[in-house]
């Protein structure tokens, strides 16, 4: 994929110090906030940033335990042991494979390495919006495709959007903050017209909360298309959001390209995040529990929006965005002062966005947003 090894080490440590300082959503303006409150208040209901209610695995939280034992250890065995599973999982190979502190890793790595080159992402909008922003800093340009009219990515749209300076599309699917999920068959083949030269970042969060689920996953292309890099995480239906374990999945030359420009290296994440992430991956029926859960959740929120006549997007994923006409104005902070903590998307001024937790946070979120109906 080329990747320019120029300034990429200046850009790299100013980007990564300040992730160092603020963490990846200061940049949303309400991490310190939030820890506070997490610390002050044992009993807020968290509904703003789509983690698990139920994770981590009890798998995961033994892992963790016993492994404090090894701390003294370097954890290079655990992290091949994880990139085996993973490429068992897959069909592929270890070295197809990069382990980061979370998926902003890796969507940093790849924002830098457009704007080191001066060049231009298309991405839908609007989208995660990482890559663009690490990617913007860094001296990209960004062309913003706006959705369908059903809040999905129009991937003809994107497809005609890319120039001769256009270096990376950004697809996040299922697209967080809408919810939306492309056609597997659609996005393989908007896949196969991207030009080669051109990479395509698929940011697969949400995938095994999505109707396609796994099979959706546009790993199956890797071997096929070189310019394919697809971004995971266990942060969300693994429930490992505050251990930090995403990974990049590509060809083994963009993998090594990553990797050169990484800084630190896989180990760095240690012990606690690799093991629960390996041991995670032994628990498919955890993952098979919070999907069936998450779906109750969003049924409690569905029914009580289709009450209220309130515009919604079926969701694939675990959050649910819909229309804020039905509500009084300043939704979002009235909904604090109850003790509940939902978003409003930058640039999406007549949406809110509320993660789904565990039942009964729902039943609380739907009687208490009731009460904001005007
Ligand atoms: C679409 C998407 N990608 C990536 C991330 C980053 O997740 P993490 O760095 O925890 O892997 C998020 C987090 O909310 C997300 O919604």
């Amino acid at each position: 994929m080329g990747i320019n090894r120029r300034d990429w080490l200046r850009q790299s440590l100013l980007a990564s110090a300040t992730m160092l300082v603020a963490g990846p959503h200061a940049a949303q303006g309400c991490a310190s906030e939030r820890s506070k409150e997490l610390r002050e208040k044992d009993d807020l209901i968290l509904l703003n940033w789509n983690e698990n209610p139920y994770g981590p695995s009890d798998v995961a939280v033994q892992a963790v335990n016993d492994a404090m034992k090894y701390a003294n250890r370097y954890p290079d065995e655990v992290v091949n042991e994880l990139k085996q599973k993973l490429a068992d999982k897959n069909g592929l190979k270890p070295a197809n494979f990069l382990l980061t502190a979370g998926s902003t890793e890796v969507l940093s790595l790849l924002g830098q390495h457009v704007g080191l080159q001066k060049g231009e992402i298309v991405s839908p909008y609007p989208t995660f919006p990482t890559a663009l922003r690490f990617g913007e800093r860094a001296g990209a340009s960004i062309k913003r495709v706006g959705l369908d009219t059903d809040d999905r990515i129009d991937l003809d749209k994107v497809l005609d959007a890319i120039s001769d300076k256009t270096k990376m599309v950004f697809i996040c699917n299922p697209n967080n903050p809408t919810g939306t999920e492309l056609l597997t068959e659609d996005l393989r083949s908007f896949c196969r017209r991207v030009p080669e030269n051109v990479l395509i970042a698929m940011d697969e969060a949400y995938v095994e909360y999505s109707n396609a689920g796994l099979k959706g996953s546009m790993i199956s292309l890797v071997n096929e298309l070189p310019n394919l890099i697809i971004v995971r995480t266990f942060s969300k239906t693994y429930g490992l959001a505050g251990l930090r374990m995403g990974y990049a999945v590509s060809n083994v030359r963009n993998i090594q390209a990553l990797r050169d420009r990484h800084l630190g290296s896989e180990i760095a994440a240690g012990w606690p995040p690799l093991v629960a992430a390996s041991a995670s991956l032994d628990d498919p029926e955890f993952i098979n529990m919070c999907v069936a859960k998450n779906a109750e959740g969003k049924q409690i929120v569905y029914d009580a929006y289709d009450r209220w006549g309130v515009k919604y997007n079926p969701s694939s994923t675990n959050f649910i965005y819909a229309r804020d006409d039905r509500f009084e104005k300043d939704l979002v902070a009235k909904m604090k002062k109850k003790g509940i903590l939902i978003t409003k998307w930058p640039d999406m001024t007549q949406h809110v966005r509320v993660s789904i937790g565990k039942p009964e946070h729902m039943r609380l979120f739907v009687e208490t947003v009731e009460e904001f109906l005007v």
